[in-house]
This record gives structure tokens, C-alpha cells and sequence, in this order.
């Protein structure tokens, strides 16, 4: 009988899913006792009566490295713990389904669980592991705000897009001599931002972790008019960026806008408009950074269930291919600190935070 491991995407997609797949995949393939499965669409395919649940053999997972997205579908609205169970009458109630997830585990003949996901799907694998279930984390997200390892794949094609934005918008602001706002990803943490901002030479770089006056940004914007309205001016925004003088009030996908109008208000001597990056960062081919990333995870995660390493989580720390226990990870974000060397030297080419 082969030992069989499932593999759980949850939480959003990002570019490098598909090559962690294969490569835990490609791993176990070397050995003869084991079996990789995935649940289909997160938790879901594995709660599914009958289950849904793909056989991934190395055939399948050929030459899937190379495309974004991930091939057993995601979801990042399923807790096994808060799950909507559809009543008799029709209606919707969140329950705690863990216990029929361990039933399945063990009825179906599962050894482990690999859970690929960001900082509230490993909330879920270390509650799994509290109740004895053998799983192992991956971190994935494009946000980079998992704490505990370097980078989390899908982090270097996002910002890598977000740069391209802003080398697009760069050249059109330049033409019309405009005020151009690119409002990217980073609800917690401003990495995104942040690297975007310097390789693509903006102006203005907001971020959450530096709640940002608009005077500041005001006074920069002005810097980079000449007295006869000529000049440009590109800012780089997180989703989760804020006011400082705004208590409490972060409303991801509308701080550009909300930028915009405190300009309006002014009336900002140049035209501005904004660019919602949105989903672009999350799709599309991952960069060989995030391949390889990837790769090293998927079968650094196979080889921590070979060992037995439950309720770790595999990490890349100090260019070291490593784990660390879920506990270690979770409730922690690693955000931008501001001591950070990016941030000085973002600072010593001119870019404004707002500070
Ligand atoms: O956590 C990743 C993330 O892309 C956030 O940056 C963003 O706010 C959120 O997911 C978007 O979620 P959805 O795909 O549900 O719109």
C-alpha cells in the first residue's frame, strides 16, 4: 500500500503554484511508495461528498512550471474550522467541518497534508496540526508579508509587473505632464510598493507600514513642476496604504482614488489619473526566481513529510533551505521595517513616503 500525500492550495493564487506542484510531485515520483493527490478548489475537493481530488503523477504535472495560475484550482474563502454547511431548510451556517476532514484523511488512507498557502492558510495548518493531523506548510503569496522566510514565491514576478507599470506610466506621465497614481497589491505590507517604486524610479512610494501625510506628498509632487506647469510626477501606492491623520480607516482598492481627490481638492496644477494593477500581479508566467523557489520548497515540503517534520512549515532563511515550526509563523507579518536598507536607499534617491 503507497503512502499518500494531499496537496491544498489555499488562499489566493500567485505565479509559481504550479511549479510547487510539480516539484513535490516530481520528488515523490523518484521514490516508489508514494502517491501525490489534490483536493480540488482549496479544502473544498477534499470535503466534497464524493471527494474531488486529482491523482497527480508526473505526467500531469509535465511543463506546468512555466504557467501562472494553479491547475487544482484555489480558494481563499474555505476554513475547514468556519466552513458553509448548507442547511436543511437552505440556508447557510459557517461550521467547524475539521473533524470530517480528519475522517477523510483517515477513511481515504491519506498520510499527510502539504498545504500550499499565505499567512491565514497557516493559521488552518497549525490548527490541523494541533489536532493531529501530519501537514506540512508552503508559503506562497505575492505580498512577501509571510514572516519567517526571506521571500515567498510569486513576490518577484508581482514586483517585477508592478516595475514594467511603472516604467509604462513613467513615459506617459513625461508626455502629458501628469500627476499618474499606480495603486499595486500589499494589504498588510508594502514590498510590492517598495520595489517597484525604486526600479521604476518613481517619485512618491506609500506604503502601510508609513501611514503618509498629504502635505508631504503635496510638497514632492509640486518639487517635480517648474513654475510653467511643466513636469511629471508617478506615485506607487499599496492597497493598504493610509493617511495619517485617517484613524482605523484601511479600505484596500481605493486609496488611489482617495489620493486623487485630496489633489482635486488643491486643485493640483496637473491632470492625474490612476491605474489599478489589481489581479495582473497575481496571474501569468512566474519568473525563474519564483520557479526556483518554488521547486526548492516543493520538494524541501516532501521531504520534511518523509522525515516526519509535522506542523513545520518549509522556509528559504539567510539562503538557507530550511523549516520552522507553524506556531513560529503565524500571527506574525513581515512587514517592511523601517530601518530597512531598501527603504534608505529609496530615501537616498528621492523618493517620497509621505513621512
Ligand atoms: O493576499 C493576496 C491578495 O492579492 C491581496 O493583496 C488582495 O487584497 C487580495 O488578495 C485580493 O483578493 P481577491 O482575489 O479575493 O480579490
Amino acid at each position: 500500500m503507497k503512502k499518500r500525500i494531499l496537496i491544498v492550495n489555499s488562499g489566493g493564487d500567485c505565479p509559481g503554484m504550479n511549479a510547487v506542484i510539480r516539484a513535490i510531485v516530481k520528488r515523490a515520483s523518484r521514490e516508489i511508495d508514494w502517491e501525490i493527490i489534490g483536493s480540488i478548489n482549496g479544502f473544498d475537493g477534499f470535503l466534497a461528498e464524493p471527494l474531488e481530488i486529482m491523482p497527480l503523477t508526473k505526467d500531469i504535472v509535465e511543463g506546468i512550471h512555466i504557467h501562472g495560475g494553479t491547475i487544482l484550482t484555489t480558494n481563499n474563502k474555505r476554513n475547514p474550522f468556519c466552513y458553509p454547511v448548507k442547511q436543511e431548510d437552505g440556508t447557510i451556517v459557517n461550521e467547524d467541518v475539521s473533524d470530517k476532514l480528519i475522517y477523510n484523511l483517515k477513511v481515504f488512507g491519506f498520510d499527510a497534508i502539504i498545504h500550499i498557502g499565505g499567512n491565514q492558510s497557516h493559521k488552518i495548518s497549525l490548527k490541523l496540526a494541533q489536532k493531529g493531523v501530519n501537514i506540512i506548510g508552503i508559503p506562497k503569496t505575492i505580498n512577501n508579508d509571510l514572516a519567517s522566510t526571506d521571500y515567498s514565491f510569486g513576490f518577484q514576478t508581482a514586483a517585477q509587473l508592478a516595475t514594467e507599470a511603472v516604467d509604462k506610466l513613467v513615459t506617459t506621465a513625461s508626455s502629458h505632464n501628469r500627476v499618474l497614481i499606480l495603486e499595486v497589491m500589499g494589504r498588510d505590507a508594502g514590498w510590492i510598493a517598495l520595489h517597484a517604486a525604486v526600479a521604476g524610479g518613481a517619485d512618491v512610494c506609500l506604503i502601510p507600514e508609513i501611514p503618509f501625510s498629504m502635505d508631504k506628498v503635496i510638497e514632492k509632487l509640486k518639487s517635480r513642476y517648474s513654475a510653467d506647469g511643466r513636469g511629471f510626477a508617478n506615485i506607487v501606492v499599496a492597497e493598504g496604504a493610509y493617511f495619517k491623520d485617517e484613524k482605523g480607516g484601511i479600505v484596500s482598492g481605493n486609496i488611489a482614488s482617495k489620493i486623487t481627490a485630496a489633489l482635486k481638492e488643491i486643485n493640483f496644477e496637473a491632470d492625474i489619473r490612476e491605474t489599478i494593477l489589481g489581479h495582473l500581479q497575481r496571474g501569468g508566467t512566474p519568473n525563474a526566481f519564483d520557479r526556483i523557489l518554488a521547486t526548492e520548497l516543493g520538494v524541501k515540503a516532501f521531504e520534511l513529510v518523509k522525515e516526519k517534520k509535522f506542523g513545520t512549515m518549509a522556509i528559504h532563511k539567510n539562503s538557507e533551505l530550511t523549516h520552522i515550526n507553524l506556531k513560529e509563523v503565524i500571527d506574525k507579518y513581515n512587514k517592511v521595517d523601517l530601518s530597512n536598507d531598501l527603504i534608505h536607499t529609496a530615501k537616498g534617491v528621492g523618493i517620497s513616503f509621505g513621512d
